[in-house]
């Protein structure tokens, strides 16, 4: 890393999965809810979003929503509300919506029982419907996943699976509380190959607790040796004032600012030398993937799970925290499990918080995924997309003209491009000068690299 960029590595930035971002969110009730999803056009498919906020052991470096069971009672307990809530859902919109997309997240959503998951798509299914070429995806936790839940997922039309995958090596999986051999990785591949499950992501870490690049090197080159089709590499984002079971993690274990991003840029180059293609500043697909192809043709999305091909302006959440994604603005879920539970068996959608956006959100929205999809964004050409006068977004400028200074971005005629590579890691940072609500000062959010 060049030393003009260190403090843009050193700041924290949002990730911009949303625009404005959820800290921005303020309350927001089960009403207005109700009115948005009343509205909702009939001809529109949408996506949905499940989570399962359960696991049987906690990873020391999980940022995820989750709580740790040791018996099935709370997933099975939490089937049923889940089960509830759908009807619920289906109940508030005006139509039987089509869905596009489904994803479990969590959590380690394939921790129920493979009798409730196929109970629960049937039912998903009795109250929408699925297009046919629907995504539906999980995420789901190698260590634990059986032949059985694999024969389920595939009967019930899963055709996108998630791995955790992390670090093949002993020393960081010890460091992390995750000890996962290369073999449950494997098997699990075979496992959903052979129910037909092709679609394989698998997500990777960087800047974990006693990591290495020579750690990342060959957790990249041996999961590569299993052919994903996609892979993410996450940088891991160290926030124990959030989430206390970090503190286990020493901040002197952790890698320092130059070896994350050393970390990050490795795993790209090598990724890139199989023959993917990266997107945005933390994806990579085989170029006949789907989000390839959307990468290139200028129709890949950003959404609350990341870099998607999903293009539903409509997201709806199920289960307890979850955050939907409507044209009016964000809602999001009661995230205790009891808030939500109680409220859902007491008959009503547990949407406690979220934010009604505004044109000018739209405007800006639009603007920041460009950033983080393209590598581009034609300013003068965007604001005439929204009818805005040519000099609507000069407010960025003075940032980007510094950026342009250190090398990250080229500006000419209000045209922006990122600069390969390097300004592909500072993405975000890039992003966040037409951010009208963050300020570097007050930010609690993960390093930009
Ligand atoms: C819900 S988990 C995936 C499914 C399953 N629970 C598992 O771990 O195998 C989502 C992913 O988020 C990533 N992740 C979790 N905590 C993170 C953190 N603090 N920083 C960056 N990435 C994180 C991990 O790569 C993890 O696989
Ligand atoms: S990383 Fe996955 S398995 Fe580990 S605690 Fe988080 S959600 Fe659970």
């Amino acid at each position: 890393m060049k030393p003009e960029h260190l403090k843009y590595a050193l700041s924290e930035v949002p990730r911009y999965t949303s625009y404005p971002t959820a800290a921005q969110f303020g309350e927001l009730g089960e009403a207005q809810y109700l009115q948005w999803l009343g509205e909702l056009p009939a001809d529109q498919p949408l996506s949905l979003y499940v989570h399962i906020p359960f696991c049987h052991e906690m990873c020391w470096y999980c940022g995820c929503h989750t709580t740790i069971v040791a018996g099935y009672d709370r997933v099975g307990a939490y089937f049923k509300t889940l089960m509830r809530e759908v009807e619920l859902l289906a109940k508030a919109l005006p139509h039987k919506a089509s869905i596009s997309h489904l994803h479990f997240g969590g959590g380690t959503p394939t921790i129920l029982s493979p009798e409730h998951f196929g109970a629960f798509m049937e039912h998903v299914g009795a109250h929408f419907t699925f297009l046919p070429h629907a995504d539906l995806a999980v995420e789901m936790d190698p260590r634990t996943l059986t032949p059985e839940m694999v024969e389920t997922l595939a009967s019930a039309g899963i055709n996108r699976a998630s791995l955790g995958v992390q670090d093949f090596s002993p020393h960081v999986q010890a460091n992390i509380h995750r000890i996962q051999p290369f073999y449950i990785v494997d098997r699990s591949v075979k496992w959903l190959r052979a129910a037909g499950i092709n679609a394989i992501n698998f997500d990777l870490m960087y800047g974990l607790p006693y990591q290495k690049p020579v750690d990342v090197q060959r957790t990249v080159k041996r999961a590569l040796s299993l052919e994903p089709y996609r892979i993410a590499m996450f940088g891991y984002a160290h926030v124990p004032w959030f989430k206390k079971h970090m503190q286990v993690i020493s901040d002197d274990s952790l890698p320092d600012t130059l070896e994350r991003y050393e970390e990050a840029q490795l795993a790209a180059d090598l990724i890139k030398q199989y023959g993917y293609e990266e997107i945005g500043f933390d994806h990579y697909a085989k170029p006949n993937d789907a989000m390839s192809m959307a990468a290139r043709d200028g129709s890949l999305k950003r959404n609350f799970q990341g870099y998607t091909v999903d293009e539903a302006d409509i997201m709806l959440g199920l289960g307890a925290s979850s955050i939907g994604q409507m044209p009016q603005g964000y809602v999001q879920n009661a995230p205790k499990l009891n808030d939500w539970r109680e409220t859902v068996e007491a008959g009503r959608l547990t949407v406690m918080r979220g934010l009604a956006i505004n044109e000018e959100d739209r405007f800006i929205r639009a603007a920041i995924e460009k950033v983080m999809t393209d590598l581009a964004l034609d300013m003068q050409d965007h604001c005439q997309a929204y009818g805005r006068s040519p000099d609507a977004l000069d407010g960025a400028l003075p940032k980007l003209q510094q950026l342009q200074t250190d090398g990250l971005v080229m500006l000419q005629d209000r045209k922006l491009t990122v600069i390969e590579p390097q300004g592909r890691r500072f993405l975000r940072s890039i992003a966040a000068c037409f951010d009208q609500y963050w300020t570097p000062s007050k930010s609690k959010h993960s390093k930009a690299v």
